[in-house]
């Protein structure tokens, strides 16, 4: 079967083909020749997961999955969440958020926050969600040099190391995405169309 991973990046997408069984082969959106950009212009991660996957099932017609990722602090009520990648303006800048989300957490002893990720798969006509969540908290400053995003200013519960400090297949085994993935990953390996 041919399941399209609505994503350009090819690590994600080797990352995920690897756990698949080899009957199911993973097809980026270059792949199906699309170069469109999905505005995320939803307010829930889910709702945005769905647009991303529906937009190429209504447009390719292929079975397909999408994700989309936030991070939420306690003390700031759930934010940046959604807006994660925005969160110090567009053009988005890693960089920038980090240090924005630093100034507001400044002085603040409440520092927990998660990660969540979800995942919208449009399968043979019906739709399923997935989602994963990793809980942590925010550091007072950067931490190591590793992985993206947030990763040097989030630390997962358990562990003494950032993100950012983590290897790669350390990071994937406890992370949100990581855990959403591996849902999918079972629910497609179980699947009998
Ligand atoms: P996306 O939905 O995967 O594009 O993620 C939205 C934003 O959340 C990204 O721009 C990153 O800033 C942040 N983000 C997503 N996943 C991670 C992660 O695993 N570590 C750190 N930051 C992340």
């Amino acid at each position: 079967m041919k399941l399209v991973f609505a994503t350009n990046n090819l690590n994600k997408l080797k990352e995920v083909q690897e756990m698949l069984p080899s009957s199911i082969e993973l097809l980026s959106l270059e792949d199906i020749n699309c170069f469109d950009e999905v505005a995320e212009t939803e307010t829930t991660l889910q709702g945005n997961a769905k647009l991303k996957a529906n937009y190429i099932t209504d447009k390719f017609g292929y079975n397909c999955f999408a994700d989309d990722t936030g991070l939420e602090v306690d003390i700031l009520e759930g934010k940046p969440g959604v807006y994660s990648a925005r969160y110090a303006g567009v053009p988005t800048n890693s960089e920038n958020n980090m240090q924005k989300l630093l100034a507001e957490l400044n002085d603040k002893e409440n520092r927990k926050a998660q990660f969540r990720t979800a995942i919208c798969l449009n399968l043979d006509g019906k739709q399923t969600l997935f989602e994963g969540v990793c809980k942590g908290e925010i550091l007072s400053k950067k931490q190591g040099e590793k992985g993206f995003g947030y990763d040097p200013i989030f630390k997962p519960v358990g562990f003494s190391n950032s993100f950012a400090q983590m290897k790669s297949e350390e990071k994937n085994k406890i992370s949100h995405r990581g855990i959403a993935i591996q849902k999918l990953v079972d629910f497609l390996t179980d699947y009998k169309s």
